[in-house]
């Protein structure tokens, strides 16, 4: 994800930005930047790739200032290049802007600035915020009242900081859903969005609060709220060291990306849900809406955990708008010379987004006169590239090799497709209204799976030693016993299987006895009572079953060994929810194992070759 460092102080500033810049590479970014002041007059640089890139670029010995701005930025808005990078400026080039976060009404406040005459030379929303302050800088004359003038015209989430020449001697930060520290040192202060750039100077910070700005400056700092009322926000000692900063306190990066799942799934619906109209807003596709009302059929194509994705996308898109679909792995796609017409639409779908498999399925669709979508999380990737339209997931950088909350955002934005997709033919706006109410509750619902991490901690404990294990369930739920499969077997190397329930007696029911472990996804559905059945007989044969019920289903006791509860919501949607056991299932028994969570053997996170 995007990171921020800023200082003012007595040091030169320059070569300590760019190093704080390093300290939070291992959130994953693709361009990096930075903004000073020379002699009063501001200065850019900035460069696609690695902060060595940016590093090399900066004449630092030439370089005596002691006041700035960097940025490492992870593409949200536009392609991953020199241009789009930050610093953006305003159109006088005497403000400059770093940015974390969306802005998700930045196309209406982009167009009134166009009308008003200003210029962009950039894809991002955060250029719109930089000339935004610079329009209202030259009616007020004050930087502090100009960013606080924007920011209360702006929706969505911005961690941001902001550097000009007009008031050379300061640096005003501000926090709205993504987060901003001001460290405090000896005559100097260091800000960042995230504590590894700061713990090397200071160890005591002020954690910004939401809708909380810090107007700093090399006598001191105020803090304020973007309504201009004064807060004494607490200066706290920061006692993570910079491992634990890294992982925010988690062990792994896989804990840490599964506790996440909330706030990247809210991610991926920001802006794009539309639940009075029962419907959603995809400007991604806009440019094929048609293709996708007229497709006569879809055809899904992708690799591992997100073929899983793929699977489920086929169920919900078929229920709700009705349109055949067929899901295929990328591997196949590419090699068996599928029937696609110019009818089809093809979905690839893509954590990554250079899987070498789903980019050349991705190629051999178009080359068969396919309109081709990518459904991806990485910005500018390969097959995003290689796609006529698409949507991102904002799942921000995934860092575990074993994929989680990309799985979760590849559903959400598969919810939304099918949805809108139900809008342009049957489903009525009753219907959509509900579902898209149930799709904004998710984050909120994940939020309270994770409470249950004590209790599958405890469970996964008494399995740690089985050899193998089964994943069972129907419909919705089937391809998710897959998905749990794959996880227990990527990280902890244990032999598990997935399987619809049903097909279980003619085949993996002879491997049942006390020592095999049985994953029932049993959420309520039409065909309960059928996984009811099917744990019967597991029972029967001494399989010991760990089921997944929703709440208030007081029935699933009597079949299982043990419940862990989600809440309630449709059927389309549990699978959202009913991973999240599932990935902690296999990282707690990976853990116990001692396997090497984040990095398991023999696999990697991008599979850039055949
Ligand atoms: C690798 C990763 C998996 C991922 C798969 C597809 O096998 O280890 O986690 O699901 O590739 O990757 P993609 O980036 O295309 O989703």
């Amino acid at each position: 994800m995007c990171g921020i460092v800023g200082y003012i102080g007595n040091q030169k500033a320059s070569r300590l930005l760019v190093n704080g810049l390093k300290r939070m590479e291992y959130r994953g970014y693709d361009s990096a930047g930075i903004a000073f002041l020379e002699n009063g007059i501001l200065n850019i640089m900035k460069k696609q790739g690695k902060v060595d890139g940016l590093d090399t670029l900066v004449p630092h010995d030439l370089i005596s200032t002691n006041i700035g701005i960097a940025h490492t930025r992870w593409a949200t808005h536009g392609f991953p290049n020199d241009n789009n990078a930050h610093p953006h400026t305003d159109n006088s080039g005497n403000i400059s802007v770093v940015h974390n976060g969306i802005i998700e009404n930045y196309t209406s406040i982009r167009t009134k600035l166009i009308k008003d005459g200003y210029k962009f030379s950039t894809d991002t929303d955060t250029e719109v915020l930089a000339i935004f302050i610079g329009a209202l800088y030259e009616k007020v004359k004050n930087l502090e009242e100009a960013v606080r003038m924007a920011l209360s015209e702006v929706d969505g989430t911005y961690g941001i900081a902001v550097l000009s020449s007009y008031e050379p001697d300061k640096i005003i930060a501000a926090r709205m859903g993504s987060p901003m520290v001001l460290g405090i040192g000896d005559n100097e202060f260091i800000i960042a969005s995230d504590a590894a750039a700061i713990i090397s100077h200071t160890n005591r910070a002020i954690y910004l609060n939401d809708g909380e700005m810090a107007i700093v400056t090399r006598e001191g700092y105020v803090t304020k709220t973007v309504q201009n009322e004064n807060t004494n926000t607490a200066v706290e000692d920061i006692e993570l060291d910079l491992e634990q900063i890294e992982k925010g306190g988690y062990d792994h990066f896989m804990l840490k990306e599964i506790f996440e799942q909330p706030e990247t799934v809210r991610n991926a619906l920001r802006g794009r849900l539309l639940v009075e109209k029962g419907n959603v807003r995809l400007g991604g596709l806009n440019a094929v809406i048609d293709k996708l009302r007229t497709a006569k059929r879809i055809v899904i194509t992708a690799c591992g955990t997100s073929w899983h994705a793929a699977l489920v996308a086929e169920y919900m898109i078929e229920q709700l708008a009705q349109i055949p679909v067929e899901v295929e792995y990328a591997s196949e796609f590419r090699y068996r010379n599928p029937i696609i017409t110019p009818d089809d639409v093809i979905f690839a779908i893509s954590q990554s987004g250079e899987t070498a498999d789903t980019l050349a399925a991705v190629k051999e669709a178009r080359q068969k006169g396919a309109t081709v979508l990518g459904f991806v999380n990485v910005v500018g990737s390969s097959i995003a590239r290689e796609t006529e339209a698409g949507i991102y997931l904002h799942a921000g950088p995934e860092i575990g090799v074993a994929s989680t909350k990309a799985f979760t955002s590849q559903l959400t934005v598969m919810s939304l497709v099918a949805l809108m997709m139900g809008r342009m033919r049957n489903l009525s706006q009753l219907d959509g209204k509900r579902i898209a109410s149930e799709i904004a509750a998710l984050p909120e619902k994940i939020e309270k799976v994770l409470e249950s991490t004590k209790l599958i901690r405890e469970i996964a404990h008494e399995y740690v030693n089985s050899k193998n294990f089964l994943y069972l369930g129907r419909g919705y739920n089937f391809p998710l016993a897959l998905e749990g499969a794959l996880k227990l077997k990527e990280i902890s190397y244990i032999h598990a299987e997935g399987y619809p329930a049903a097909e279980m007696k003619h085949g993996p029911i002879a491997l049942i006895d006390e020592n095999m472990p049985v994953v029932f996804i049993a959420t309520q559905d039409e065909i309960y009572d059928k996984v009811l059945s099917n744990m019967e007989e597991v029972r029967a044969r001494k399989g010991r079953i760990i089921a997944i019920a929703n709440e208030g289903d007081e029935r699933i006791h009597v079949h299982a060994d043990h419940v862990i509860y989600i809440p309630q919501t449709l059927p389309m949607l549990n699978p959202i929810l009913a991973v999240v056991p599932l990935q902690l299932i296999a990282y707690y028994i990976a853990l116990e194992l001692e396997c090497n969570v984040d990095q398991p053997r023999n696999l990697a996170k991008s599979v850039t070759v055949e």
